[in-house]
């Protein structure tokens, strides 16, 4: 076992990990924050995206010890107050998704996309999303939705 230290939505976590230990299991596993998906389990899909020291980061090709004296967020940290992250609103409102599978990565690679971009036209929004798979949306919607939370941005 190897002890980690990680910062996972602003709280400091220590734990003993199996050096094998992927990051997508230990933030389900052990920390129980199953808001994070998995689908491909071999960095294809996007759905388990989260984002390390603020940059978007596939956790089921992290192993947990690779996060030692890193920040990790999840979609569980993105809301302050009771109040939704601007992207999570936008994708609520501009209905963004429909069985939800990949939204938590897609929302989590779309906080990366307009914290590096902010301003980003459709192509870059395209661009930007396109290592995260939707079954089910055709991705217009999720576009119009990280489209309309760059406009709300301050
Ligand atoms: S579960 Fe990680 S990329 Fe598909
Ligand atoms: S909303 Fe179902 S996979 Fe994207």
């Amino acid at each position: 076992m190897t002890r980690v230290r990680v910062e996972v939505n602003g709280t400091a976590v220590e734990r003993e990990v199996e050096p094998r230990l992927l990051l997508s299991d230990f933030l389900r596993h052990d920390l129980g924050l199953t808001g994070t998906h998995v689908g491909c389990e071999h960095g294809v899909c996007g759905a388990c995206t989260v984002l390390l020291d603020g940059a978007s980061a596939r956790s089921c090709l992290m192993l947990a010890v690779q996060c030692d004296g890193l920040s990790v967020t999840t979609v569980e940290g993105l809301a302050r107050n009771g109040e939704l992250h601007p992207v999570q609103a936008a994708f609520r409102e501009h209905h963004g998704l429909q069985c939800g599978f990949c939204t938590a990565g897609m929302v989590m690679a779309a906080v990366s996309l307009l914290d590096e971009l902010p301003d980003p036209s459709e192509r870059d929004i395209r661009l930007g999303l396109e290592g995260n798979l939707c079954r089910c949306t055709g991705y217009h919607n999720i576009v119009q939705a990280v489209l309309a939370a760059a406009g709300e941005k301050p």
